[in-house]
């Protein structure tokens, strides 16, 4: 079935959100309903017709997945009972796929009983109503539904701002090149060999990206300063892990990487900063990025400095340790996660904002060839 766009000409009646001239029909809330019955989907559409939604409608599972593939849908309601596929398992369905997983999902019948409610809810149904409906009470429970969606897309929209954010930091600096990918493949190579969780691997894999994303706030003049830095600007310098620290800390998807933005300038033996902690103070997702983050720039060419082939960081990073700057038992095992070599050129390259499902491959991939 066609999708159909329906578009009310008696905007004054309408609830503010519901109705906004500014906003493009094609950017209005999408409502995917699915039932079977057609007498079921028509007094849904009566019901919501007044509102700037775009109404999209399926009469099975199989044709909503089709629409749910090539459409951005909002709200999906569904009915309990559908042919060939119940409206919990639909549920489960979308529930289970990252791509849909957010969206949310109203479930209705017409059966009486708590029964088909708690199966909805179990299976993953945002809300669920009980035929007969009243007009007033779907276009509440739809209107706060989507209100939730938007803001859930705004948070969205916000981290993949940050990570924007943080690559055109690194652009700035034309010598860094895929710093941050390689960091966030090496952070979580090495989290992966000390058997570390999914969260905070993500954390590693997101640090890898915003560790250094603070920087944004320290001038040119010396970000890109060719001789050394007098004292007020190695201050200047040193703030970018705290400020790094205040610009994601408003999203609470990154409360896991604060630690690692902070912290990742701190040394084993107290001198580092912005804290000045020490030994096992240190937080271990900043020390695992720290050994990265210093193996990435001894080995890559820069400015003032050629490459240096990995015998030579590794050599120079030993002696840091000794020197009682590096965690001891880290840097061993990194160089140990390095020799497995192949890891490296199975790993997707680039950043991918799409997160979640290229850290996944990335992390299979980890797992295999460190084989924990
Ligand atoms: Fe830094």
């Amino acid at each position: 079935m066609a999708a159909q766009t329906l578009v009310s000409s008696e905007a004054a009646k309408l609830h503010p959100f519901d109705f906004n001239p500014e906003i493009d029909i094609d950017r209005a809330p999408s409502v995917l309903i699915i039932d079977a019955v057609d007498i079921n989907r028509r007094v849904l559409r009566g019901m919501l017709k007044m509102a700037r939604y775009r109404l999209l409608e399926a009469t099975r599972a199989a044709e909503a997945f089709e629409i749910l593939a090539r459409e951005q849908v909002d709200l999906v309601v569904v009915d309990l009972m559908m042919p060939e596929m119940s409206g919990p398992e639909f549920c489960t369905k979308v529930k289970s796929n990252r791509r849909t997983h957010l969206i949310p999902i109203l479930m209705m019948t017409s059966v009486q009983g708590a029964e088909g409610e708690i199966a909805g809810i179990s299976s993953g149904a945002d809300e669920f109503l009980t035929r007969p409906l009243h007009p007033e009470v779907v276009r509440t429970r739809v209107r706060a539904m989507l209100r939730n969606k938007a803001a859930i897309d705004s948070l969205e929209e916000a981290e993949t701002i940050l990570f924007t954010l943080a690559q055109a930091v690194e652009k700035r600096d034309k010598y860094t090149g895929d710093h941050c990918d390689r960091l966030a493949k090496y952070g979580m190579a090495l989290g992966a060999a000390l058997g570390l969780q999914q969260n905070d691997l993500l954390a590693l894999y997101r640090g890898g990206y915003l560790h250094d994303i603070g920087k944004v706030c320290v001038p040119d003049a010396i970000l890109f300063k060719k001789g050394p830095l007098n004292d007020e600007e190695w201050f200047v310098m040193k703030q970018h892990t705290v400020r790094g620290e205040e610009i994601c800390k408003p999203m609470k998807t990154l409360a896991h990487v604060l630690p690692v933005i902070r912290s990742h300038h701190e040394r084993w033996d107290g001198t580092g900063y912005p804290d000045g902690l020490s030994g096992e103070r240190i937080p271990l997702l900043a020390r695992i990025l720290q050994v990265a983050d210093i193996f990435d720039a001894l080995t890559t060419a820069r400015p003032y400095k050629p490459a240096l082939p990995e015998d030579e960081a590794f050599r120079i990073m030993h002696d840091e340790t000794k020197r009682g700057w590096r965690d001891p038992e880290l840097v061993p095992l990194f160089q140990e996660c390095l020799r497995k070599t192949e890891l490296w050129q199975a790993l997707p390259t680039g950043c991918d904002l799409s997160g979640p499902d290229s850290f996944q491959v990335s992390l299979t991939a980890m797992r295999r060839f460190l084989e924990v």
